[in-house]
């Protein structure tokens, strides 16, 4: 399979015609029900917002590294979470989710990577977690939550180092159903606090009424 290394472990490659991403990994088992092939696991941007900002924007998130210490709010059952612990493999990924059934999926794939550190709390109060962490060089964030800029703030002031990256992923219905969603998601991009704005990508065609804001700590 003919492929184009995009960022450390991430691979774009052309399958039965479309241009797909996948990551290299040494876990057999599939997480979700995607393809895996010659240690390639295809990563589905209609699961993943990551992948989605990935093939928008194919320099995007050059924060992530073998080596890089991500924090990861809203990690469900592990499907972005599975490819960012092939991503990050000499390093962490603290995983938080509040909801205990999705963290009993996580779990069962925590069983198989040494490299997820599964959270049971809720990201809105990060004080909750502090004797688990280390300061992080990214912190991920896709809780579709009316507060989401809110809660990106909070951790990002407690955990994330100086210089630090923050991917946001925005679900504006979450915020306001009133509103057009451009006018939601300017107004949430204000809320943030201690961190530049970089840029910011609507994920459309993969997913509706979402962007993606790459941020950096201030
Ligand atoms: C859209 S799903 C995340 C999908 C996941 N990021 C992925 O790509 O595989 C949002 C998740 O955030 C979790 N969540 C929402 N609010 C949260 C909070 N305050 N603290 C922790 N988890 C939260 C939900 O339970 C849900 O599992």
């Amino acid at each position: 399979m003919a492929s184009q290394e995009i960022l450390p472990g991430v691979h774009l490659l052309e399958w039965e015609g479309k241009k797909r991403l996948a990551t290299l990994t040494s876990d057999p088992q599939p997480v979700y029900g995607e393809r895996i092939a010659e240690c390639l696991r295809f990563w589905d941007p209609f699961r993943s917002k990551l992948a989605a900002l990935l093939l928008k924007c194919n320099s995007c998130a050059s924060s992530l590294t073998a080596n890089t210490k991500m924090l990861y709010l809203g990690a469900a059952t592990g499907t972005t979470v599975s490819h960012v612990s092939d991503i990050v493999r000499e390093s962490l990924v603290y995983a938080v989710e509040f909801s205990p059934r999705s963290m009993r999926d996580l779990l069962r794939l925590c069983e198989r990577r040494d490299n997820i550190v599964p959270i049971l709390a809720d990201a809105a109060r990060p004080e909750i977690y502090s004797s688990m962490l280390e300061p992080v060089d990214l912190v991920y964030q896709d809780v579709a939550q009316p507060n989401q800029a809110q809660i990106a703030s909070l951790n990002c002031a407690r955990y994330l180092k100086p210089g630090g990256s923050l991917i946001l992923m925005i679900k504006t219905r979450s915020i306001d159903v009133t509103s057009t969603p451009e006018t939601v998601f300017s107004a949430e991009i204000k809320k943030l606090q201690g961190l530049e704005v970089l840029q910011s990508f609507e994920l459309l065609p993969f997913h509706q009424d979402h962007w993606a804001i790459l941020a950096r700590k201030i």
